[in-house]
This record gives C-alpha cells, sequence and structure tokens, in this order.
C-alpha cells in the first residue's frame, strides 16, 4: 500500500530492547514514540536517556546538537493509541510470548494508519505467527536488533511468505539510515541466522554446566578465549536475560512438545530466583548497583 516514507516510529517496550531501539532511532534523527503499559520500565528507560546521551557527548561521541535533537525526537508514553496513532513504523520490543504479542498487533492495526508497517523485533517468533490479526499482511514483517542494540550493527529483516518486497526494502532503508547493516532472511526460519548459532552454543555450555565438567566461569573463558566472542554464553544470557531464555524455551516446549527446548533446571532456577542477570543486579554473576 503507497511508498513508505518513514519517519515516525513507535516503539512497543521499554525494556532490554526497545528503550536502546527507541534511542538508535531517535539518534538517527526519527521521531519516535516508545510506549510501555509498565510505568516504571518508561521511568528506567527515561533516565537511562538522561545519562547516556550527555556521557556520549562527554566521550566525543556525539555533539551537543545531535544530543539534544535525539532527546528532542523521543517521548515515552504509556498510552498505546497516542504513540501508534502516527507511526510509520512501528517496532514491537514487547515481552517473548507469541499470545501477547498477537494481541497488540490486532490493536496496533486498528490505531495505526492503513500505511503503517507493522514489525516485531522477537528473537524467535516469526510474522506469520501473528499475522492474521492483522488487515494488513503485505506490510507485517520481522525486525530483530540484537543487545545491547546501541552497539550492534546487525539487523535481520525476515520476509514472510505475506511481507512485500516494498515493506522489506523499506525496513532495510531504516536499518541503514540508522547506521545499522541489514541482512534479509528471504524465508521465514525458527530463530532466524544468528539465534540458531547462538541457540547451539548456549545449550551446549548449559549441558557442560549441568553435567559438572566445568564450572560457568571457565566455559565463557573457553568461548572468549579460544573462539575471540566478546563475551560468553553465559555473560552474554545475563545481558539478554535469563527470563528472555526461560520464555523462548517454554514457548518452543509448549508449540513442538520436544522436551530438549524445555528450559534446563539451572535456567529454570534462575528465573525463578528472578535472578535474570543485569536487569534485576544478579544472573550467573553479580551486578552491583552503581
Ligand atoms: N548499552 C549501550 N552501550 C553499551 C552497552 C550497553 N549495555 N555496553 C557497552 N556499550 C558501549 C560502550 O559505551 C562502548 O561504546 P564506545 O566504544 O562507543 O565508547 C562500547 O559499547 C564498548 O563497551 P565497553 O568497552 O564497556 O565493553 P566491551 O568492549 O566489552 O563491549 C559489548 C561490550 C558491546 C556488550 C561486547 O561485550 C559485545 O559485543 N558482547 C556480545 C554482545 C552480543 O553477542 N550480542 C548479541 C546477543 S544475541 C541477541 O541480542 C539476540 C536477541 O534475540 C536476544
Amino acid at each position: 500500500m503507497g511508498v513508505h516514507v518513514i519517519n515516525n516510529i513507535c516503539i512497543i517496550g521499554a525494556g532490554n530492547m526497545g528503550h536502546q531501539i527507541a534511542l538508535s532511532a531517535a539518534i538517527a534523527g526519527f521521531r519516535v514514540k516508545c510506549t510501555d503499559v509498565n510505568q516504571e520500565a518508561l521511568q528506567k528507560a527515561e533516565q537511562f536517556v538522561t545519562t547516556y546521551l550527555p556521557e556520549r557527548v562527554a566521550k566525543g561521541k556525539l555533539k551537543q546538537a545531535e544530543a539534544d535533537s535525539a532527546k528532542a525526537n523521543l517521548i515515552f508514553t504509556t498510552d498505546l493509541a497516542e504513540a501508534a496513532g502516527d507511526a510509520d513504523l512501528v517496532i514491537e520490543a514487547a515481552i517473548e510470548k507469541l499470545e501477547i504479542k498477537r494481541q497488540l498487533f490486532a490493536r496496533l492495526d486498528l490505531l495505526c494508519p492503513p500505511h503503517t508497517i507493522l514489525a516485531t523485533n522477537s528473537s524467535y517468533i516469526v510474522s506469520s505467527k501473528i499475522v492474521d490479526v492483522t488487515s494488513r499482511p503485505e506490510q507485517v514483517c520481522n525486525m530483530h536488533f540484537f543487545n545491547p542494540a546501541l552497539v550492534m550493527k546487525l539487523v535481520e529483516v525476515v520476509k514472510g511468505p505475506h511481507t512485500s518486497d516494498e515493506t522489506t526494502n523499506a525496513l532495510m532503508e531504516v536499518c541503514v539510515r540508522m547506521g545499522k547493516t541489514p541482512v534479509l532472511l528471504k524465508q521465514e526460519i525458527y530463530g532466524f541466522l544468528v539465534n540458531r548459532m547462538l541457540a547451539a552454543i548456549k545449550n551446549e555450555s548449559i549441558y557442560l554446566l549441568d553435567m559438572g565438567i566445568a564450572g560457568y566461569e571457565d566455559i565463557d573463558r573457553a568461548v572468549t578465549l579460544a573462539l575471540g566472542h566478546p563475551m560468553g554464553p553465559f555473560r552474554l544470557m545475563d545481558l539478554t536475560g535469563i527470563d528472555l531464555t526461560y520464555h523462548v524455551g517454554m514457548e518452543r516446549y509448549q508449540e513442538t512438545g520436544d522436551p530438549t527446548y524445555r528450559p534446563s533446571p539451572t535456567i529454570v532456577e534462575k528465573f525463578t530466583k528472578k535472578e535474570w542477570g543485569r536487569k534485576t543486579g544478579k544472573g550467573f554473576y553479580d551486578y552491583p548497583t552503581k
């Protein structure tokens, strides 16, 4: 439907991924509204922006005028209708639960103008599982960022069988305008490119830990020092959130019935104790608040 000129972006979810995608887009000059049902998450995100931007200026990574304009470009609101009402593009970065995403997309379809592209930043859920609740299948797509989204350059754009080339082209262009490097997946596949590879390393690492073969610090050392990864799988789970590892495993297990996807006892224990990594101050490692 029409040529996609994207100026206004709505980000759903102010959590780990959402607030950093929102800020990346605002720095790149898009007008951004970031929304969340959780007022506390929005306040935390707003607080992050007010410390992050001056730090970037002090480090010489941003000019004062660029920081000022990024701040002016970014609004936080709990009102979904206000956030989505004038969006050219919505990037949904809510919790990794299919039913919640389906409910959100159904509401977005009613709230957004007809030209709006509806993208999901889901780590695993392909847009085919969501698209039927909307009346605009050709404008529904996956757009998957990596954590921390302000730093990581890659974005996976995943074309569903319903997605038009016009939509994927528009999303690839948005990525470039945000200073990112997009890759196009021409077909949907569970876990896309990166999380499929990451899952293999993560699952093997948890297996080695659960078997008592080595401690998590040594497994992390092995992966950083022998494979050259910037951080090992346990530190990475702390960064991306052990709650995410848990939810993704449970969703997949419930969907397939395959017990190999069921979160391991270690992950279940950490999830239950709310030891979710950096966001709760403790995961495999400790993160004392500054
Ligand atoms: N938020 C914003 N910026 C951050 C950051 C954060 N949480 N952590 C680090 N940075 C920035 C720093 O400000 C610094 O910026 P600068 O160089 O422009 O000044 C830069 O990143 C480097 O930071 P540090 O020197 O403090 O630390 P490192 O060099 O160790 O880098 C790292 C930190 C970028 C997180 C690096 O360790 C890394 O790349 N880790 C791997 C991350 C990864 O694999 N991400 C993908 C996860 S999978 C995923 O996201 C999929 C999803 O579906 C779950």
